[in-house]
């Protein structure tokens, strides 16, 4: 279930003696790899308490919308961004109403309105109230809002009866859960990534380099295979763990990282990477001492690689990255036309490098679109949809 793997998932529990199924949901989307946060409904607590949440995901559970100390914190708006999916389990026929009409009078209904990511609702009710004209009409028209609906299964009920009403057992929700990180949009397709910093060697224990921490092309290269594609993540070094099913080859210089390129050929390349631009002329071969009170190292220009990939008659889809400190929009247009890319990805430099949120603007010949703050893993999908789209009408 790797593709649960850093996954935000707010986990949503109103009044239904299914949620007691919602502890084991939870313990199974941590052990996935997943980031849980709990919203409890002020009827959910008649079923099962803030505390058993609170040890089963390792964070603070949330159950009010105006509560000071919690919009201090990770107030109801920085919740619904920061979610990469929204699953509430269980559902109650009451909550889906209030969901239909955009209620907002608890912390639960207002997520939802407030979302970005997508929204799954696990429904748990008696089977008379499921089969009820009201509950069909409502579910008919969560399902033409966007809402995905889960289940209900068919079974034995706590009340005695026998019907379509039951949520779903916790490992089909989990599978759910992970399907939807799944698109398919690049299957078939490969794709090579670079990532992080490079070092270049001043002598055998120095180097030059900078503060790229990877996470945006890891969480870019862990996008690729959740669309289907087969990716190479040329990495330089960096301290996170690589993602499962992919193939990572790892470099410290430059001069590595496009040789590693030249032998990972796709049709897709995407150049994260934070290259850097010079390295000393000669790297000493014994480590230099401090006999002198000046020092002086001769830096020379180290290939682009992005470029260089992007020339000839067989190039790949290339998209750049453009991290500035200013006139975005102009440095990104800039290297979108003298790097011969297909689409570059413009953000702003001292707000991304080793942050968890992220927000950008990708640009291509005759077009852009912003994207919105969100977590690295909803961003990445985003750029992800946009390469798909560009390739297909290219
Ligand atoms: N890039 C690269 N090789 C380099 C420098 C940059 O492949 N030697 C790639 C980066 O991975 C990124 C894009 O080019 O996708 C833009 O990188 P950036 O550092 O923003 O631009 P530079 O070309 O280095 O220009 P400058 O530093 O002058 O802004």
């Amino acid at each position: 279930m790797s593709t649960l793997q850093n996954k935000r998932i707010l986990l949503g529990i109103t009044g239904s003696i299914a949620a007691y199924k919602s502890a084991e949901l939870c313990r199974l989307l941590i052990k996935a790899g997943a980031e849980v946060r709990v919203v409890l409904t002020e009827s959910a607590r008649m079923f099962i308490t803030p505390m058993t949440m609170q040890a089963l995901s390792g964070n603070r559970v949330h159950t009010e919308l105006l509560d000071v100390e919690a919009e201090a914190g990770m107030g109801h708006i920085a919740l619904a961004r920061w979610a990469d999916l929204i699953v509430v389990a269980p559902a109650s026929a009451n909550f889906l109403a209030r969901l239909l009409h955009g209620e907002a009078d608890d912390l639960l209904t207002t997520l939802c309105l407030a979302r970005r990511s997508e929204l799954a609702l696990a429904p748990a009710m008696n089977q008379a109230m499921w089969s009820n004209s009201s509950t069909r009409q409502n579910v008919e028209r969560l399902s033409q809002m966007a809402v995905h609906i889960w289940g209900p299964g068919n079974g034995e009920q706590a009340c005695g009866d026998e019907g379509v009403g039951r949520m779903l057992e916790p490992e089909e929700l989990l599978g759910l859960c992970a399907a939807q990180f799944e698109s398919g949009l690049l299957a078939g397709k490969t794709v090579t990534i670079t990532a992080g910093p490079t070092r270049e060697a001043i002598d055998p224990v120095r180097y030059i380099s900078n503060h790229s921490s990877g996470k945006m092309g890891y969480a870019l290269a862990e996008a690729a295979v959740e669309a289907g594609a087969k990716v190479t993540l040329i990495s330089g070094p960096v301290s996170i763990p690589v993602p499962q099913r992919l193939h990572c080859v790892q470099v410290e210089s430059a001069q590595q990282m496009l040789q590693a390129c030249r032998e990972h050929p796709a049709d897709i390349f995407i150049g994260v990477a934070a290259v850097a631009d010079y390295r000393p002329e000669q790297a000493a071969a014994q480590k230099i001492k401090k006999d002198a009170d000046y020092m002086e190292i001769r830096l020379v220009r180290n290939p682009d690689i992005l470029a260089s990939i992007a020339t000839g008659a067989s190039r790949p889809f290339c998209v750049g990255f453009a991290a500035e400190t200013e006139n975005l929009e102009a440095n990104a247009l800039h290297k979108l036309e003298h790097k011969n890319l297909d689409m570059i990805v413009a953000n702003d430099a001292s707000a991304t490098f080793g942050s968890d949120e992220a927000s950008a603007t990708v640009y291509w010949a005759g077009g852009n679109q912003v994207l919105e703050p969100h977590s690295k893993a909803g961003l990445t999908r985003e750029i992800i949809r946009l390469i798909a789209e560009r390739l297909k009408s290219a």
